[in-house]
């Protein structure tokens, strides 16, 4: 069943009712400022940190779900609703939510009044602008009462959900024209304060919550509304809100236009006060005044546009299959940048309160946006080189606003070091910007300690190398990729975290899966070391990955596929030997990726076995059989019940890793298959199955042993989103960019023909058509660059700011 469809043309999702099986969210804001918004208006924003600077309260896990965001009631002679139907849940005569690339806009039409409301941040200015527009479409003459209503946040998030003996008595306003000051802590260390305005005369005002509510209502019911009269309410300590009332007065087709503005505003110290109490509003007022019209904010909404339009047109596809054309060009690289904002701290799953940036997450993350923001992700490397320690382990996690590693969750997870290297290989094959490498970069974000960033490189390679176990695999420490396969941690004390708690210092537990990455990325270092002359080296290097190459063949495999690891006594994980837990998806994905077993059938049957043991109608579950029940020496992945999360759970991140595996046999059909179950505009049909939005990927979906199979959690932060766009670009569409050029080597369903795809690289631009005349999946006959026939798949860097046209011809 679907709840809307896609708008391609105009770059958006359209939800045709209120009653989505879950909140189908949004994202605004592309810098500093941010919010979240839900297809009924729900949701909260932030100015950089969803922790400490969070403007609008939100309380997750609500009654109903989804209750407190950004909301407009409407008081008509008949009585009163919501035009994005929250809080109210007044029946709408109609309703549609279109969220496009960073805007939201929400159209409710009840009793002949439109209203359209389109919630932006635009570019460059810390404001969320709420434009609200109503249409009298009947013929007589309309009186309306407009009220606006939000909640603010006492700006640390977690404070303000915890300490009420403190928050209570702290709220403070000022009211000024109409529009409402939130100051509250400004008397003392702060000096941001936020606002909410409007661009027309009010007719009344509340900032008291238990005022415009009444002492016993829901925000479905708010007393003002009722009486149709705000009490112009000063609040003082307990909760304070921003609500205006208008009165407008409609004839017959006349439509007026309010514009509305929630900002941030930071005052130099020095600025702080108009006089002695009085927050000085010069920056607020001039925020104000730029969007008071409705061609400013016009502008600012087609400047938003073409913003996302050059974004998204570096990589685009044209193909018979408007589906796949419209996670390539449009959800997926939408969804990376989120990811590139947000990292894991705010969603509808994730409080904003929890995670700092992971290490490994961060890495992976980069893969999806670095074509389209290579500054910043040169930025963002550089912020997490510098939380790695001198011995090449990193940080787990670092703050976004400090770029410090996080001591709570402290290092230990020993995949970690290995995804610093690519990501910036990946970011040189982008740019080719080979002078990163030389950037001083501080070891632990100490300034006096530090190493370039090559160094970097070479001690998260030699950190495994330093820590190998007896079977000459990397040793696991706390975890590797899977967070939840913790061979060390013993834990007994429901009160302590998997992740943080203390582990055993065994010397036995080892990982097939960083053993499978070491192989890989080894080879993306040694090829960066080829590149920059540096032979000796890179023969080293390759040593190294050759005989971890062979260790895995002698110790990782396990008759039909590859072993995920021995645990603290030495015992195999992932074996045929073991009852449950045979079988795990993560060594198929990475050892193949690496090329292991690729000339000896190992790798076939490898990746046969997954298709037998872990593929499902929704996906590839991560092991098989699911565990049972807890088991010291496993950890967190037998704490979750059968099918959910790392249980045996379809977790989305790892299935682009056996996509990119087939592509190396050749398997472009099953290779796309598996693409296909789990990009979600494939899974548009069955929304009340999946129940999350269909335009996003989602971290999981309930697995076969899950009484809730089909089910997804977690929508739109997670690696996910980076994998998903790295399989279907680079290795299915298979266009790779590589240091001196780019790389053409689909590996497709056998049925496709005439794809179409446009790639802005470097400083160039080419339009790259692709046939399949003899029906094959693998394998390019010839390349004719600009009416030329060429030798190889491999494109030479080719001269600036050109337009090339390249024919591929399989076969
Ligand atoms: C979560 C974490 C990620 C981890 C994955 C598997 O998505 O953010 O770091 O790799 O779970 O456990
Ligand atoms: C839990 C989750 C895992 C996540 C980790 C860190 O272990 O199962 O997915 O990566 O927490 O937050």
């Amino acid at each position: 069943m679907k709840y809307g469809y896609f708008d391609d043309v105009n770059r958006e999702y359209v939800i045709q009712t209120p009653k989505t099986p879950y909140p189908w969210i949004n994202y605004l804001g592309s810098d500093n400022f941010f919010g979240l918004i839900s297809n009924t208006a729900g949701g909260y924003c932030f100015y950089k940190d969803a922790r400490l600077r969070r403007l609008t309260r939100y309380r997750y896990n609500n009654i109903p779900l989804d209750n407190g965001g950004r909301y407009f009631y409407i008081r008509d002679k008949d009585g009163y609703y919501s035009p994005a139907w929250m809080p109210v849940k007044e029946d709408l005569d109609s309703y549609t939510c279109r969220h496009g690339m960073g805007y939201t806009k929400i159209t409710g039409v009840k009793n002949h009044l439109e209203t359209e409301t389109l919630y932006m941040v635009p570019l460059g200015d810390p404001i969320e602008i709420h434009r609200v527009k109503v249409r009298n479409k009947g013929n007589v003459p309309k009186e309306i009462i407009i009220f606006s209503f939000i909640e603010f946040c006492l700006w640390n998030a977690y404070d303000d959900m915890t300490n009420y003996q403190r928050t209570y008595s702290i709220g403070a306003v000022e009211v000024d024209n109409g529009t409402i000051y939130h100051k509250t802590d400004y008397r003392e260390r702060r000096n941001h304060y936020a606002f909410y305005g409007v661009n027309h005369q009010i007719n009344g005002f509340d900032t008291d919550r238990e005022a415009f509510l009444g002492p016993f209502n829901g925000l479905h019911e708010p007393e003002a509304v009722l009486a149709g009269k705000s009490n112009n309410t000063i609040v003082s300590g307990w909760n304070p809100i921003a609500s205006h009332s208008i009165e407008i007065k409609l004839l017959p087709g006349e439509e007026k236009e309010l514009i509305f503005i929630l900002g941030y505003v930071e005052n130099p110290v020095e600025e702080k006060w108009q006089e002695k109490g009085v927050i000085n509003k010069k920056r607020a007022k001039k925020l104000l005044e730029k969007y008071s019209t409705g061609d400013t904010v016009h502008r600012a909404f087609l400047e938003l546009k073409e913003h996302w339009h050059q974004l998204l047109t570096k990589f685009t596809v044209k193909s018979h299959d408007e589906k796949l054309d419209r996670m390539v060009n449009i959800w997926n690289p939408y969804q990376c940048m989120t990811t590139f904002n947000m990292s894991r701290s705010a969603s509808y799953f994730e409080t904003g309160i929890g995670r700092g940036m992971g290490f490994r997450d961060s890495n992976q993350d980069l893969l999806g946006f670095v074509h389209q923001i290579p500054e910043k992700a040169r930025e963002r490397i550089l912020d997490i080189a510098a939380t790695q320690f001198e011995d090449g382990s990193a940080y787990h996690q670092y703050q976004p606003l400090t770029k410090k590693g996080n001591h709570e969750i402290g290092s230990g997870f020993n995949d970690d070091p290995l995804w610093l290297i690519l990501a910036v290989t990946a970011y040189i094959k982008e740019t080719g910007d080979f002078d990163i490498l030389d950037v001083q970069v501080p070891y632990n974000c100490d300034p006096n300690n530090m190493g370039s960033l090559l160094e970097h490189m070479e001690k998260s390679f030699h950190y495994t190398l330093n820590n190998l176990g007896p079977h000459g695999l990397p040793l696991i420490g706390r975890a590797d990729w899977n967070d939840c396969l913790n061979l060390n941690c013993f834990s007994v004390n429901p009160d302590e975290s998997f992740q943080t708690c203390e582990n055993q210092k065994g010397k036995t537990a080892e990982s097939v899966f960083i053993a499978g990455m070491f192989v890989y990325i080894g080879k993306e270092l040694a090829g960066l070391y080829k590149r920059l002359g540096k032979e000796d080296l890179a023969q080293s290097v390759l040593l190294e990955v050759e005989k971890m190459h062979n260790n895995v063949e002698t110790h990782g495999y396990d008759q039909e596929w590859f072993l995920r690891a021995y645990d603290f006594y030495g015992d195999k994980v992932g074996s045929v030997e073991n009852e449950e837990g045979k079988i795990f998806i993560e060594p198929q994905g990475f050892c193949v990726m690496a090329g292991i077993g690729i000339d000896n059938g190992k790798a076939q049957r490898a990746l046969d076995a997954v298709d037998r043991y872990l593929n499902t109608p929704y996906g590839l579950v991560l092991q098989q059989p699911a565990y049972s029940e807890y088991k010291l020496n496993l950890g967190e992945i037998s704490s979750y019940p059968p099918g959910y999360k790392e249980n045996a759970g379809i977790f989305c991140h790892n299935n682009p890793w056996i996509m990119i595996a087939e592509t190396l046999l050749g398997r472009g059909d099953k290779a796309f298959e598996y693409y296909r179950k789990i990009a979600p505009a494939y899974l548009e049909e069955i929304s009340e199955i999946h129940r999350l939005e269909p335009y996003v990927y989602a971290q999981m979906i309930a697995g076969k042993d899950a009484p809730r199979h089909g089910e997804a959690k977690n929508s739109w932060l997670t690696g996910t989103a980076a994998w998903n766009y790295e399989a279907i670009t680079k290795w299915i569409l298979g266009i790779r960019p590589d240091y001196d050029g780019l790389t053409i080597d689909p590996c497709i369903p056998k049925d496709w023909d005439n794809i179409a795809i446009k790639r802005v690289y470097r400083d160039a631009e080419y339009h790259i058509t692709i046939r399949n005349p003899e029906g094959v999946s693998k394998g390019v006959k010839k390349i004719i660059i600009d009416g030329q026939e060429q030798d190889s798949n491999f494109i030479r860097l080719l001269d600036n700011a050109a337009v090339h046209n390249v024919e591929v011809i399989m076969g």
